[in-house]
């Protein structure tokens, strides 16, 4: 463990935050842009969270008790507390995109599927190292849409959607190394949590990209030439998620790699300041 940190850990608290968000602003189908393969990523990855975020909970409290470190086992708590909170309001989001006529429930089912099934057939130590790659995964997601709000979410789409990733992103970042830490503190199988990662890394898109056909063909949609072209340039162009992440996926596949080595505090202090009407939503 490295001076760096053994300092973030020791005087990073990860306290959840209450929020009331007003789901009613979703008001159209295809609200991100009027771009209907953008709209339904962030439907997937809204349908993902519920279960997903349940299941990092259970991969983590499985070694809960054999944690001895006090900093540590109050991270947990607030991770828990924080990744319960995040479950909850993406669960009311994604009942507000059924509403407008998303099938919803079967990209839920879709994701719930694929939870059972690494349940039944990984060990916790699987669990637990697949809650680390994913864990990544939403902090590298999170510094990037902090940091190109341009991309993702500014604009006058009115929905919910912008104020919920700036507050999930933010706790995201706040405890991204927890289930890593808990990984190194029990299993702590370096091989292991990089074969892990690799899977992890590849399948997430494909995952979403399954959870968006599905959503677009209950619909019966077809993008256009256009929004195509929007999307990729959204993934792929320049600083486009894909493109921006690719070295940062990278990193975690390092052997010694730890999260806090890639410095996003600056990205959560002072949120009060810069985001005053998201923080005007916490109760
Ligand atoms: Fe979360
Ligand atoms: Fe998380």
């Amino acid at each position: 463990m490295t001076a760096t940190q053994t300092e973030t850990n020791t005087t990073r608290t990860i306290k959840p935050r209450r929020m009331d968000f007003d789901m009613s602003g979703l008001k159209s189908k295809y609200f991100f842009r009027g771009n209907p393969i953008l709209s339904t990523l962030m439907y997937a990855l809204s349908a993902s969270f519920p279960d997903g975020e349940r299941f990092f909970i259970d991969s983590v409290r499985h070694y809960q008790k054999d944690i001895k470190d006090p900093v540590l086992t109050a991270q947990i708590r607030g991770f828990i507390g924080q990744e319960a909170h995040h479950s909850r309001t993406h669960e009311d989001f994604n009942a507000q995109a059924a509403a407008l006529g998303m099938a919803m429930d079967k990209a839920e089912n879709h994701f719930k599927r694929r939870i059972a099934m690494a349940k039944r057939r990984l060990t916790p130590s699987r669990h637990l190292a697949i809650t680390a790659a994913l864990e990544h995964i939403t902090a590298t997601l999170a510094q990037w849409t902090l940091e190109n709000p341009e991309a993702g979410i500014s604009g006058d789409d009115h929905s919910p959607l912008r104020e919920m990733l700036i507050w999930h992103a933010m706790e995201e970042i706040e405890h991204k190394a927890v289930a890593f830490d808990v990984y190194r503190a029990t299993v702590n199988k370096e091989k292991e949590r990089i074969v892990v990662a690799k899977i992890v890394f590849r399948t997430f898109w494909v995952q979403m990209a399954i959870a968006q056909l599905i959503l677009l063909w209950n619909d019966r949609k077809i993008p256009s030439l256009r929004h195509i072209r929007e999307a990729w340039t959204f993934m792929w162009g320049k600083n486009g998620f894909r493109s921006w992440s690719a070295p940062e996926f990278k990193r975690y596949l390092q052997p010694g790699f730890h999260p806090n080595d890639i410095d996003q505090g600056h990205l959560v202090e002072h949120w009060h300041q810069n985001y005053p009407e998201v923080s005007a939503l916490q109760v």
